[in-house]
């Protein structure tokens, strides 16, 4: 075994940090607007089933696999999964998915965050405009891309940003991450219950046909003609969601838990990971943006469209929910709400920022561990490397129109991708039964039998939907050369990585190529 790695200081803190690492964009901006554009309650139908069937055993599945690597060392995708992999294969079979792994690890934490910082970013701004009021008389679609277009403000705010993370990874998990993430996760979880709260006193601010109630009916009434009308689109809408959500297929789950103790429970923290985590979402993020919209819809919706009715006006609501709509239209709502909008705006937005930075200090620490663990680069200087990867990596983000967008539908096909080597490397390699006598060590509760099944036939196939459905419109874009050239030099740097990592160390054992 290796010498002594850094670990989580206290239960608490490790379950607040695995909070604060699925609980991000995805939680308070994404699940709305999946929310909005696919029924309504038609949505969240499939939701809970992708949630019991795919969610919470690919968890389980991560984090089995991060401990198992803690116990080596290993921290990052490729020296993991290669000792995985191990169990059935040869030394020089499992190097290869090892290498594989570990390059789609890398790859994909370096070019989502060419934009996911940006994205944080912007929150940071609008907390401070919100506090200021800079949007307040203005037309609020004008404000934004004025925003966007001033490329200094925008690196001011992304500077502040990643530099905040840079310290608090800088300062190691247990000395840095672990003690930001428990003042933070905790004010998240405050901040989005005031906020609600709030909500609840609303009833109809404009218009008395319009309410915070139509915004939960339209939730939670199960829509079935829409889910029959449109199953494929919502099924692979919700199976996303959930992936995207709780950050699997990423390996940073799996970084997280490389930091236990060989015997530290697994199967309950992994449940109550997904708990904190869908409470955020379902809870949290279902009863502001969608709600807020309703409410406020004569205030956002325009004026013909509202006429044609209710239906009309949810459905346009739906569509234009989006990223663009929390900088948008929720900032019409804040106005309407007079003074008190610009201190709930700022908290709505302050909220975004924790969110992000929370799942942010993750990915950086996952790459930091990688330079740490595979080249022997101290975590001091590691850091600032990163820093600057980050930063080239976010510069066409700002300067090239469409990059984002073409990343982005790459990046969600090759997250499936990566979950589906989870359940192929850590569960069916690495052996079913010793993945579930893996599970089960050291934990403090039984999970039901019927579960191995589940995660040995039931999430695969449900994986597939969003393996499929993410790979077609990824066909359709048209990936320019900046954002292919990008993709490509990430796996190159990626697979260089993770096989000179995984040589240097297991290179006695790979010459030899025995089973062991
Ligand atoms: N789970 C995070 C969210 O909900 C997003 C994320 C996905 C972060 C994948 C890291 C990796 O926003
Ligand atoms: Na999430």
């Amino acid at each position: 075994m290796e010498a002594q790695r850094d670990q989580w200081a206290t239960k608490l803190g490790l379950i607040l940090a695995m909070a604060g690492n699925a609980v991000g964009l995805g939680n308070f901006v994404r699940f709305p607007t999946q929310v909005a554009q696919n029924g309504g309650g038609a949505f969240m139908v499939p939701y809970f089933i992708a949630l019991f069937f795919l969610g919470i055993p690919v968890m389980w599945v991560e984090w089995v696999a991060g401990r198992y690597g803690g116990k080596y060392g290993h921290g990052t995708l490729g020296p993991t999964y290669y000792l995985m992999a191990r169990e059935s294969l040869k030394p020089r079979s499992a190097f290869w998915f090892g290498v594989i792994s570990g390059m789609l690890a890398f790859s994909l934490t370096v070019l989502l965050n060419s934009y996911y910082l940006h994205l944080i970013g912007w929150s940071a701004a609008y907390t401070y405009f919100s506090a200021a009021g800079s949007y307040f008389g203005q037309p609020t679609g004008e404000f934004f891309s004025n925003y966007l277009s001033n490329h200094g403000q925008v690196m001011l705010f992304w500077g502040i940003t990643v530099i905040l993370l840079a310290i608090a990874v800088g300062q190691g998990v247990s000395k840095g991450i672990e003690r930001w993430v428990k003042v933070m996760m905790p004010l998240l979880y405050i901040f989005a219950i005031l906020m609600i709260i709030y909500i609840f006193t609303l009833g109809s601010p404009v218009d008395p046909n319009w309410s915070t109630i139509d915004g939960f009916r339209f939730i939670w009434t199960p829509n079935w003609s829409y889910l029959g009308d449109h199953l494929w689109q919502v099924m692979l809408a919700a199976t996303g969601q959930i992936f995207f959500t709780l950050s699997l297929g990423m390996g940073i789950i799996q970084n997280y838990a490389s930091y236990l103790g060989p015997k530290d429970d697994v199967a309950l923290s992994g449940i109550a990971t997904v708990s904190l985590n869908e409470f955020a979402e379902v809870v949290l993020g279902g009863s502001i943006a969608i709600p807020l919209a309703t409410a406020y819809a004569p205030k956002i919706v325009p004026p013909d469209v509202l006429q044609q009715g209710k239906t009309a006006a949810l459905e346009w609501i739906g569509q234009k929910f989006g990223l663009g709509f929390s900088y948008t239209s929720l900032p019409n709502v804040f106005v309407s709400m007079g003074d008190i909008g610009r201190l709930f705006g700022a908290l709505w937005f302050l909220l975004l920022w924790f969110a992000g930075f929370t799942s942010a200090i993750a990915m950086y620490n996952y790459l930091v561990a990688m330079l740490e663990e595979d080249m022997h680069i101290k975590r001091s200087v590691g850091t600032w490397v990163i820093f600057l990867v980050y930063l080239i990596a976010g510069l066409p983000v700002i300067y090239i129109n469409g990059y984002m967008d073409q990343v982005d539908a790459w990046v969600s096909f090759q997250l499936t991708l990566l979950a589906f080597f989870d359940i192929i490397i850590a569960v069916y390699l690495f052996k079913p039964d010793n993945f579930w006598r893996e599970l089960h060590e050291g934990a403090w509760i039984r999970v039901p039998e019927f579960y191995k099944w589940v995660t040995l036939y039931i999430a695969p196939l449900l994986l597939l939907i969003p393996m499929i459905g993410y790979f077609k419109p990824l066909v359709q874009t048209t990936l320019e050369w900046p954002a292919r050239l990008a993709i490509i030099l990430m796996w190159i740097l990626g697979a260089i990585e993770s096989y000179y990592a995984i040589k240097k160390k297991y290179k006695e054992e790979l010459d030899k190529n025995e089973v062991i």
